[in-house]
């Protein structure tokens, strides 16, 4: 279990983020949200692409996200993992993703890339 001190320094550490999200009445969760909360120059100026789950594929969890990201001044890519619950998991609780979900995965992890390099000098600022 890491401290707010330590939480801070984690972040602080990366210049980009791959958030995953369930999907709790249409949004995402308490917890992740409280985590974020806990933080804001640490989130500035980086990029952040979203894995979700949820019956459809976590996908309105992900935009209250890209409305959160906006506040923290982060850069929110286009492409997102979606992962549903009826097509992605056996029983609705054993991780079978379809295989098209790598293709998806290695655009939302380019884009990430490429955004967290673009925003470097901003960082550095
Ligand atoms: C209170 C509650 C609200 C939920 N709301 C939604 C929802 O709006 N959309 C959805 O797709 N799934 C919803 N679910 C189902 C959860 O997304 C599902 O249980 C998921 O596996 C939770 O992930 P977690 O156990 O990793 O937190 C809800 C579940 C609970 C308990």
């Amino acid at each position: 279990m890491l401290d707010a001190l330590e939480w801070a320094a984690k972040i602080a550490s990366f210049d980009g983020f791959v958030m995953v999200t369930p999907e709790y009445n249409h949004s995402t969760s308490g917890a992740l949200k409280n985590a974020i909360d806990f933080l804001y120059a640490e989130w500035n100026n980086k990029a952040v692409g979203f894995v979700s789950y949820g019956s459809v594929g976590g996908t309105r969890a992900v935009e209250h996200l890209r409305l959160i990201a906006a506040e923290l001044q982060m850069a929110d890519v286009r492409a997102q993992v979606a992962l549903s619950l009826f097509t992605d998991f056996e029983n609705f609780s054993v991780f079978k993703p379809g295989d098209f979900q790598r293709e998806s995965l290695t655009t939302v992890l380019n884009q990430v890339v490429a955004w967290s390099k673009a925003l470097a000098p901003l960082r550095a600022a």
